[in-house]
């Protein structure tokens, strides 16, 4: 079979964050029927795919991470009909959906964790979480060293009615999101049959949250390495081989299907051999890169990471992924814009401010770069806009659970999940009728929303829309990478079939070879400056 018919090794998939995406209900927070009224503005962009982060009825103690009913729409977001009308309409306009799986844990307010809960310690329900009684002379003491990776324990001891303290549950998230136990069979039934469900609504895939900690070591030994904030996860309670086998199973469930379907793990791993496991033939489709997320603006590492890429994807025969924002991190036009390139985590009033024209100049010129390797990538909605992070958000606004559990140590994530600009003089920049946005938009979107740049010669959004067009016409994504040389070492040099791609990472202005220019992140002539990006085809 010819690898050209899977949809996915090629497709750029467009980040939907739905609760910041846009509302059409009027209540501050987007929801469904706000997407299938913006679904065309995607077509217009000329993305492949949207990936929707999580619609799911929740109590949001996780912005819907923490899932109450895997089939069920929150009424945030609008109705459960919702869902099945936006898939159907991403297919009328040739948009593929994925959707968000949430395996690790459920919310506490799920029917399982509740009757979990209610049956007391020793009883079959308490299996399908990972129930342990604590240690010390009474219990008092947590069962190992876990902590949560949004901060402080990762476990909870439960009351009885009457108050008296019973068995600890852990939760690597917030302690609303108790983690499933993945060695009961009951667990991974019921998770085929939500795929089952989504796939019979007509999904094309899903993004798998967590998928290097559904199995935790055997005897929950303590762990040695400290877990960073979605960081180099190493311990017992990461990427053990365990995983593999139940993403072969979900390969199994979805295989009999017709048509072509994606798993993607977020699995944050030491290393891109590692990563590579998850996407061998008989598992997943794809894996999120955050080798090259998280990579400083260096030419070398730019380097490194993608010949590093390519290598262990090739090796097991899956197409590379990129991406270099999501909901989770800085963006990177405000990433770019600090001292430390490489640091993913939000900033506050207080931190040293990014240089965002430094960032967004970068920006432009990293996604140019990105853009134009072959295999698939991702884009999270507002970085067509050059949007920047928001770093100024006055602190009782902050909703991310990141900011409380770490003792406002961290200020989270809540600064890249900013409610989009639609229109410049609309209230709330045209994010909902009403004007109401569930977190504060800087005043810096004004200039930058959607109705400023559409087709605007020179704006962000255009620059991504070409960039979109030429790497269809021109079979990027399909394409293969060679490395070119003599441009020195601040550039890294690359064609991918009859492009060459050049991009000066803080380097001095470098002559440019003779060919017609293609795209370019900034204006040139016959250089190319430092943190800038050309296309061009030699002559
Ligand atoms: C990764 C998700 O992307 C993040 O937003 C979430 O908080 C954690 N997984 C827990 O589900």
């Amino acid at each position: 079979m010819s690898t050209h018919q899977h949809w996915w090794r090629n497709a750029v998939i467009y980040q939907i964050y739905p609760r910041s995406f846009a509302d059409f209900s009027g209540d501050g927070y987007g929801d469904l029927p706000g997407i299938i009224e913006r679904l065309p503005y995607l077509t217009q962009l000329g993305v492949d795919a949207l990936w929707l982060s999580p619609f799911y009825l929740s109590p949001m103690a996780d912005a819907g991470y923490d899932v109450a009913d895997y089939t069920v729409v929150d009424p945030l977001f609008g109705k459960t009909a919702d869902a099945h009308e936006l898939i159907a309409r991403a297919h009328d306009l040739q948009l593929k959906v994925i959707i968000d799986l949430v395996p690790n844990h459920t919310s506490d307010e799920h029917e399982w964790f509740k009757a979990a809960v209610a049956a007391g310690p020793g009883s079959s329900e308490r299996d399908m979480y990972i129930f342990r009684d604590g240690k010390g002379e009474n219990g008092e003491l947590p069962p190992n060293n876990w902590s949560s990776v949004f901060g402080s324990s990762g476990w909870t001891r439960l009351k009885r009615p009457d108050g008296t303290p019973e068995q600890w549950y852990l939760h690597l998230f917030d302690v609303k999101q108790p983690d499933l136990n993945w060695n009961d069979e009951r667990v991974r039934a019921a998770f085929d049959d939500v795929l089952r469900h989504w796939v019979d609504a007509g999904v094309d895939g899903f993004r798998v949250d967590v998928a290097h900690g559904l199995v935790k070591e055997p005897g929950l030994p303590d762990q040695k390495v400290m877990t960073e904030l979605l960081g180099t996860n190493m311990g017992p309670m990461w990427d053990q081989d365990g995983v593999h086998e139940i993403y072969r199973r979900w390969h199994g469930v979805l295989e009999p299907y017709d048509g072509d379907r994606a798993l993607v793990a977020e699995a944050w791993v030491p290393d891109l051999d590692r990563l590579a496991l998850y996407v061998r033939p008989d598992e997943m489709q794809q894996a999120f890169n955050f080798d090259f997320l998280t990579a400083e603006w260096d030419a070398a590492t730019y380097r490194a990471v993608i010949r590093e890429s390519l290598a262990a994807n090739e090796a097991v025969g899956a197409p590379t992924t990129w991406v270099l924002s999501n909901h989770d991190v800085m963006r990177h036009a405000s990433r770019f814009g600090r001292l430390d390139t490489g640091d993913r985590n939000g900033a506050g009033p207080e931190d040293p401010q990014p240089d965002n024209e430094l960032g967004l100049r970068r920006a432009k010129a990293g996604t140019l770069m990105m853009l134009a390797l072959p295999g698939s990538a991702y884009v999270y909605q507002g970085e067509e806009l050059g949007l920047p992070e928001h770093t100024t958000i006055p602190h009782e606004f902050r909703q991310d659970p990141v900011w409380e559990r770490s003792g406002h140590e961290r200020v989270g994530r809540d600064g890249c999940r900013i409610p989009m600009p639609w229109t410049a003089d609309a209230p709330g920049l045209g994010f909902s009728p009403s004007g109401k946005t569930w977190l504060p938009q800087p005043e810096s979107y004004r200039d930058l929303a959607v109705d400023q740049q559409v087709d605007v010669p020179g704006s962000t959004w255009s620059l991504y829309r070409d960039a979109l067009a030429l790497r269809k016409t021109r079979a990027l994504g399909d394409g293969e990478l060679s490395w070119l040389e003599g441009f020195g070492g601040n550039v890294v040099a690359f064609s991918n079939g009859d492009v060459t791609v050049l991009t000066n990472v803080s380097g001095d202005p470098v002559a440019l070879p003779e060919g017609e220019i293609l795209l370019a992140s900034t204006p040139v002539d016959d250089e190319l400056p430092t943190d800038a990006t050309v296309w061009l085809r030699r002559n």
